[in-house]
Order: C-alpha cells, then sequence, then structure tokens
C-alpha cells in the first residue's frame, strides 16, 4: 500500500497522463482531460460516466448542476467532496453529451483501474449505468440502486446518476435514502478491514478534525 504522498503523486502522474491522452477520438473536440479530482486516502470513491460541459472547461469532474446536486448530498451526509474522490469512467468530454462509446470506454479504463489501485477505497459508490456496468453488468438500476455488493473487502455501491434523479425528481427520495446508507456499507467494510473509524486511511495520515464520520 502507497503512504500518502505516494498516492498523491501517483495520481498527479496518472492526472498528467489523461491530459494528453489520444487514445481514443473523444479529445478531439474536447477542450481539456478531466483525471478525476479529490483525496487520495479517500474511504468512498464515486465515478461517474464523463465529463459534461462545466467539466470540460474547468477540469473538474461533477462542476455542473449534477455536480452541485453531487455536493448537497454530500453534505446531507456530513461529507465534503474534497474528502471522497470524484472520477468518471471516460475523462474527456463526449461530443454534445452523447453517451460514451465501448471502445473509448475500453480505451479509458487503465487510467481508471489505476486510480483504484492507488486510492484502494473501500466503497466504490457507481453513478449512472456506465460506470455501474463495471461491477453489475446485467444490473438494472431500478432494481439494484442502493444495494451494496461486498468482495474482496470493499463494497460496490450502485446510485443513481445525479443528472438522472434531476430530470426525475420522483427518483430524489430513493437517492437521499441510499446515500444516507453510504455510511452504514463504509462503517461495515472498516470492520471486515478492521479499520478504526476515522475518515482517513490512519496507516499513513496523522488524525483528522473530529467529523461527521467518526459516528460510525
Ligand atoms: N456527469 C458525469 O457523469 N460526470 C461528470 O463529471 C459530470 C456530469
Amino acid at each position: 500500500m502507497l503512504m500518502t504522498p505516494d498516492r498523491a503523486a501517483a495520481l498527479a502522474a496518472i492526472a498528467q497522463e489523461v491530459r494528453s491522452c489520444r487514445l481514443c477520438r473523444l479529445h478531439e473536440q474536447a477542450k481539456q482531460g478531466v483525471p478525476g479530482a479529490g483525496s487520495a486516502t479517500a474511504e468512498i470513491m464515486f465515478i461517474g460516466e464523463g465529463p459534461g460541459f462545466h467539466e470540460d472547461q474547468q477540469g473538474l469532474p461533477f462542476v455542473g448542476r449534477s455536480g452541485d446536486y453531487l455536493e448537497r448530498l454530500l453534505k446531507m451526509i456530513g461529507l465534503h467532496r474534497d474528502q471522497v474522490f470524484i472520477a468518471n469512467v471516460v475523462k474527456h468530454r463526449p461530443p454534445e453529451n452523447r453517451d460514451p462509446l465501448p471502445d473509448e470506454i475500453a480505451a479509458c479504463r487503465p487510467y481508471l483501474d489505476r486510480q483504484i489501485e492507488v486510492i484502494d477505497p473501500l466503497v466504490i459508490a457507481t453513478l449512472g449505468r456506465y460506470s455501474m456496468g463495471r461491477y453489475f453488468p446485467n444490473g438494472k438500476i431500478t432494481q439494484i440502486h442502493g444495494k451494496p455488493r461486498y468482495d474482496d473487502n470493499r463494497a460496490y455501491y450502485p446510485l443513481f446518476h445525479p443528472a438522472a434523479v434531476l430530470r426525475n425528481p420522483g427518483l430524489e427520495k430513493d437517492m437521499e435514502a441510499d446515500f444516507r446508507r453510504l455510511l452504514e456499507v463504509l462503517a461495515e467494510v472498516r470492520k471486515q478491514r478492521g479499520s478504526p473509524s476515522s475518515a482517513s486511511k490512519p496507516e499513513d495520515e496523522p488524525p483528522q478534525p473530529p467529523t461527521q464520520l467518526k459516528l460510525f
């Protein structure tokens, strides 16, 4: 397991590669790559679909309307986006926000795999069908949202995409309930791993200021 400065350096190296990536066509029309952002020692990693207009402009994931909503959901459970890691299945914006194509997802996959390996999150929360497809290939989001799968000392936790909830406010209640459950899922994996209740991974980080996470 990498120590914190090494993790941050490893993530920065991946980010640099993403910014100059030419492995698929998506870079051609995008302004810049959006590698992902957040804590190198995050216990929770969110994986979305791909950058939209605002993400492409700023080089950061989930900074548009979906991002505002994601931040509100995080706040509801006592978290800030800096305490988690947020990434996407594809790292350049698909033109006109079209769905990413299979070969684009495949080309980008090693970046995401490496980010997961470096961060080693306790919970991977998928946002929408493309990231869900990595872990629940035959899953139907309406049936499996909010139901974690525990595997290899990690939880895979499927969530609706925030944009889908914004389009369909009837999903809001379920989304909030799924977010509240996220902390229970995290507590379960901590127990499995024998990790103390702390927002950071203790082996390589100084003690963190108290957060609501410490309740778990
Ligand atoms: N939607 C996504 O899937 N990812 C983003 O970064 C922004 C919107």
